[in-house]
Order: structure tokens, then sequence, then C-alpha cells
């Protein structure tokens, strides 16, 4: 990844209506503003920022070349300051060609008793090909489990296993800047539930707009937004999740649909926008996406039984049936093809319910609609393997024909713009980014960090544990001891738990926003784990105060002091182990069973319990930080030189109690070393793992 670039911005500010600056025309050939309300921005090129209109008729011709060989150059071009803005026109049209698309996974079965596995092939998409240039909008249609979203995830570069045909973006393959121009859709809305509306268009502005844009030129496009998608009447209400309600179905997709509209994409995926929504609304999506594609954006929509009022808004139309084409061609000539091949109906029926049919094996004016059973199936696979070979026939030839000759055309005048291409920079800087995240995950976490049942649970342990281990004497070393070792397990563990559950929670919501190249990973991976800092230092600090005065152990200050510095140093170490579990495993049941085993040998090993380990395992104990961490707190407590009252008026020397001297209380700074090593150990590690999630 490229280093974040530098935006020199040329702004006249206009105080008096607009929140957008305004000034002269642009002084660099750039395209022709049609408004003269217009402010020049420099911005690296391949950064998504809202666009103008531009006056040419060939989108590729009118793209101002980079002056700066090492791609770190500035463009200038205006910004149109008006509330239509997420209308602007795009400035990297993107012609998106798929060629033979062919997916297949495995599926495992076991097949004996004995649990042999054997592992089955299944293809979900069977040679699809289709093109897609600027201002058009392809809609996918087939029934539920055609390979729809199979596609569409191929399309947006976002399918990882056994895809091989040829995806191409204006000729060339997926790259970064491709990524960061494309708004994808998905079917499920990944949203943070404790946000509001405003607040996650917010937020995404913040991370996906360019750094050239001020932070209320950013508010401004969330504002235009939410106009335009009429999310208006909801915009204080949060997303609400699974526990708590928030804003309805139709209006979470439209938040996912805005986020998508807010970087003025040059491609656009989506996932059935209209599913789940009253006809006027989906009318009302629809139309929004058919504005968006008219200002030189590519469509690729997906969508479930649209009404012919919607059906008549695409331009091209590919018919899916259990993975294979059976149409690829304009939307309004479907209906001829199909009666071309001997498929048409004489009742007037909306063109999307008659496809759906056909896709399902099921013949116009026939009677299998209603029918079931054995017969209705054979004919059904009768149809569809009809219609297959029939698109074999009539549109799979011509369809190469007009790929080959699109080919010819793209090479040939991308060559020039190959550089721009490979080029691949961030919108914001690593800095800009974590604060964002930051500020993010604290808004989102708000209710979650203070919770008072955490709080209620470690002050109760506390005091519980305080009147247990009331003022205990000194002469009573074993009390004392094991209080020092509940310290150890107790800060040693809890924090693990709770670490455990932080990247499994998060995996849909990083996987989608890094595959839309939102931010580095470090940036979320340092915001994600010192945002939770706070309250897992605070309640340690908390902990230790009540229980130790409580307690009745050394009352020196800096005893004290230096006990609760361990303490909170094991609470780091072993809030690093649990992010490392969840990162590599980043599944929440299986994290904790591994949580549990692991604390339990940890715990067994620590030294409290078995003082005379075995020599062959006792390894076991140096790699358990509770072990350190017990013995660090004996260290600060005790002197193996102390005496304590063993017995009525005989004082014993305390290196001698067995309990410390099993331990040993040299070479303190050693421990406190392997304990730092394994706190950066296990944070690389969890983030060398996050950096393996798949994205998808
Ligand atoms: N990784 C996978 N492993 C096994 N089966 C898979 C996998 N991915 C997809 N499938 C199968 O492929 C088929 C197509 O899935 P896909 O999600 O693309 O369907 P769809 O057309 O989007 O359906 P819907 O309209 O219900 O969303 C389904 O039968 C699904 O079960
Ligand atoms: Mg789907």
């Amino acid at each position: 990844m490229c280093s974040p670039v530098h935006f020199e911005k040329q702004v006249k500010r206009n105080s008096l209506t607009s929140p957008f600056p305004q000034s002269s025309p642009p002084s660099t050939p750039t395209p022709t503003p049609k408004s003269s309300n217009n402010i020049i921005l420099a911005v690296p090129l391949n950064c998504m920022e809202p666009k103008p209109e531009y006056g040419g008729s060939d989108p590729m011709e009118t793209l101002p070349e980079m002056s700066d060989p090492q791609n770190t150059a500035v463009l200038a071009y205006p910004v149109q300051a008006n509330s239509q803005s997420v209308y602007q026109r795009t400035m990297y049209p993107i012609t998106l060609k798929f060629e033979e698309v062919v997916y297949k996974v495995n599926l495992d079965r076991k097949e004996s008793c004995w649990g042999s596995w054997t592992s089955r092939e299944k293809t979900i998409l069977n040679g699809i090909t289709g093109i897609v240039s600027p201002g058009e909008i392809l809609a996918m249609l087939g029934p539920s489990g055609s390979g729809k979203t199979t596609l569409l995830t191929a399309l947006g570069g976002r399918l990882n296993g056994k895809l091989s045909g040829k995806i191409t973006y204006n000729g060339q393959p997926f790259s970064g800047t491709i990524k960061r121009r494309t708004g994808f859709v998905a079917q499920d809305d990944v949203l943070y539930p404790h946000l509001t509306v405003t607040e996650t268009l917010f937020f995404t502005a913040l991370l996906r707009l360019p750094n050239s844009l001020t932070q209320d030129e950013k508010a401004q496009h969330v504002e235009n937004v939410i106009t335009e998608l009429g999310l208006t009447r909801c915009r204080n209400s949060m997303i609400g999740g699974p526990l708590f309600r928030g804003i309805s179905g139709g209006e979470k997709k439209r938040v996912s649909i805005g986020q998508e509209m807010l970087i003025n994409p040059s491609l656009l995926l989506l996932d059935e926008p209209t599913s789940g929504l009253d006809s006027t609304t989906a009318q009302r999506i629809l139309n929004t996406v058919k504005k968006l594609a008219s200002g030189g954006r590519t469509v690729v929509t997906t969508i479930h039984q649209p009404s012919s009022r919607l059906y008549h808004m695409f331009d091209k139309v590919v018919l899916l049936s259990e993975g294979c084409p059976i149409y690829y061609g304009p939307a309004s000539t479907a209906l001829e093809y199909f009666s071309s091949i001997n498929f048409s109906t004489s009742m007037t029926v909306n063109p999307a319910d008659l496809l759906l049919d056909l896709a399902n094996g099921i013949a116009p004016d026939s009677k299998q609609a209603t029918e079931q059973g054995e017969n209705a199936e054979r004919e059904q696979k009768l149809v569809k393997e009809t219609l297959i070979s029939a698109y074999d026939k009539n549109i799979s030839t011509r369809l190469k024909a007009e790929l080959c000759d699109a080919n010819n055309y793209n090479y040939a005048r991308d060559g020039s713009k190959r550089h721009d291409m490979k080029s691949e920079q961030w919108c914001t800087s690593w800095w800009h980014q974590f604060k964002v995240l930051l500020q993010r995950g604290l808004r989102e976490r708000r209710f979650e960090a203070f919770n008072r049942l955490r709080i209620f649970q470690v002050i109760s342990v506390a005091i519980l544990g305080g009147l247990l281990w009331w003022h205990t004497p000194t002469s009573h070393i074993e009390d004392r001891i094991a209080l020092l070792f509940f310290f150890s397990v107790f800060w040693g563990f809890y924090p693990l738990y709770n670490a455990v559950f932080t990247f499994p929670q998060e995996r849909r919501m990083l996987i989608k926003e890094r595959s839309s190249g939102m931010y580095h990973l470090s940036s979320y991976f340092l915001a994600r784990t010192v945002g939770d800092l706070p309250l897992e230092l605070a309640l340690p600090t908390a902990f230790v105060f009540i229980i130790y005065w409580m307690g009745g152990l050394k009352p020196e200050p800096e005893t004290f002091i230096f006990s609760l510095l361990v303490v909170l140093y094991a609470v780091l170490v072993s809030q690093s182990l649990g992010l490392a579990i969840g990162a590599i495993l980043m599944d929440i049941k299986q994290a904790t069973t591994l949580a549990s085993v692991t604390t339990l040998v940890f715990l067994i090993a620590g030294g409290y319990y078995v003082q005379q380990i075995p020599p062959f395992i006792v390894w076991l104990k140096y790699l358990s930080y509770s072990y350190y961490c017990y013995k660090l707190l004996l260290g600060v407590q005790y002197n193996e030189d102390d005496y304590y009252e063993c017995s009525k008026g005989v004082m014993c020397r305390v290196g001698d109690f067995p309990a410390v001297k099993s331990m040993g209380l040299n070479h303190l700074w050693v421990d406190v070393a392997i304990m730092g090593l394994m706190l950066v150990g296990y944070r690389l590690v969890a983030y060398l793992a996050l950096h393996r999630v798949r994205l998808r």
C-alpha cells in the first residue's frame, strides 16, 4: 500500500449560503463544469470524491493525466456545490466485463461411520459472461440459490476459492484502485447497532472521503445522502441489533446504500437493494440508483421479484438458473427472445414474473407452477435444459463476439491510463483513520464500556475478597500469599475472557470495511485495542484499591503502587493473549473453549498449587504469565530476608517459607521483561492472524 498522500487544496470559501466552498474556474484542463457554483480541489487520483459533471462525451478522454511519475501528484477538479452532489458525474467510468465465470465449492461429506471424509465439488456459477458499460444498470434475476450473490461478490473482487474465468475493469484485473472506487451493498446489512443513522454515515464519510474535504463538507455530503434516501425521519435513531429494536429493515438497507453513495463510486454493486421494501420505497431507491447510473456509473444489482415498473428501469438483464445463464441482453427484448424460442405467453404479464418462472423451469401458460411430484420435476428439468442449450446457441456466441470487440477497444484505450490503475493510495492518513476509528469505537461501545453488570461483578468480588481476607495478620503468611495469588489469577484471566470476543464479534464489519479499502489494518487494530484500555485498566485499579487495603497487605505506598502496576501489567498481557486467541480462531465458541483450557493449564502451572513440578514438565510454568505475575507480586510484597512470626514468639525467614522458596524472589526484572515480550508477541500474533481473515 502506498503511504498517505498529501492533498493540495485551492479553495475559496463562500461563507454566505453554501457549506461548499466556491472558486474561480479550474486552470488545468479539467472537464468543463456545468455550474458556476464550483470549487477546485486537488485530490489523489484514486480517491473517491464526489465528482462534478463533465462536459465531454467520452469520460475516458477527459480524464486529466497525472503530472507526477511518483503517483503522488494532485489532480484539480471542481466539486459541485449544490444539493445534488450525490449524483455528480463520476470521473472514472468503469467498463465491467466478465467472461466464462465459473465458481466451484468443495462440500465435505462424512462417508462411513468410521468417519472417512470425502470431498464433492459443487458448481455454483457455470460460465457466466457479460459486459456492463458506464451509465448502464445490469439486473441479475433468478430464483433463490441461483447464484446471484455469488456472482455479485465475484464481480466485487471479494470471492475467494475456485473462481475461474476473467473479470476485468476497463480491461484491467481487480486492484486496490478499483476496490476504492467500488460501492458494494451486501445482501445482509452489516452496521454497528449502537450508532445512529447520522453517526453511521458520518463516520463512513470521515473514513472514506479524502482529507482534502473538510469535516463540514463531509457532513454536508452526509446531509445530502440522508435527504436523498428519505432517512430524515430516523436520522437520530439507533440502528439496532438482535437484542434491541432500532430502525426498520428497509431503513437499514437505505443506510447501507447511503454508505456506498457517499463515496461517489464508479462501480456500484447492490445485492437485493429492494427486498423487504414496499413498492413505493423500492421504486424510490431504484430511481436513485438510476440517477446514479446516469452520472456515468456502472451499476449491477441483484433483485427479487421486481414489479414491471422496476423491471423497465434496467438496461440489461442476466437471468440465472441454478448457476447457469439462460438469458443475457437488454431488458426490453427478453420477452421477445423467449417467444422466439417458443416460450411465449398469451397473457400480459410482468416480464420479471415470466423470467423467474422460466428460470424455475416453468414454461409460460403451463400448469406446472401449481403441480408437484416427479412428473413436474422432470418437466422442469427439461425446460431448464432447453433454455440452457438455447442460450448456448443463440446468445453465447453473439456475446463472445461482442466482448471480443469491446476487448480490442478497451485495451487500446486503457494503455495510456495503465499507470493510474496501478497506483494505490489511501484517501486518509493513518493517524486520521486511527482517530476516527477510536472515536467510532468509543461511541459504539459507550453502553458496553460502562456496563453496570461488569462494574458490579468486579466490585462485589473485591468487597467479598476483602471481607474474607479482612486485615490478615503478617503471621498468617499462607493467607497473604493466597491473596496475592488470587490477584494474579483473577486479573490474569478475567481480561482474557473479555478480549477473546473482541475480533470474532467484529469479523463481518472488518471484512466489509477492509474489502472496500477503508483503512489500514494497523490503524483499526490499535484503535480497537486502545479504545478498550480505559475500562480494562479502571476496573483492576478499583479492585486493587479495595482488596489491598481491606486485606491488610503491606501499607507502604510504594509497595501498593508496585502491586497495582504488576496487576495492570498482567491485565495487558492477559488481554493480549485473549486478542490473539480470538483473532486466530475468529469463532466465539471455539475461542472461549481454547481460552478456558489455556487458563486452566496456566493456573495449575502458576506455581501456587504444585510447588515441586516434575522436571520434564517444568517448562510449562515458564509459559504461564500468571506465574510471572504471582512471582512479581510476591517480590513486591516480600524480601527473602524478611521475617515473620511462624509460631508464638518464633520468627522465621520469609525466603524459607515453602511457597516462597519454590518461586524464588530473584531476577524480578527478567520476569518483567518476559511479560513484556509476551505482551508484544501475543499482540503481534493477533495482528498477523487478522491479516489472514478472508475477505469474504
Ligand atoms: N461457500 C459455499 N459453500 C456451499 N454452498 C455455497 C457456498 N456459497 C454459495 N453456496 C450455494 O450456492 C448457491 C447460490 O448461492 P447464492 O447466495 O449466490 O444464491 P442467491 O441467488 O443469491 O440466493 P438468494 O436469492 O436466496 O439470495 C446456493 O445454493 C448456496 O447454498
Ligand atoms: Mg443472494
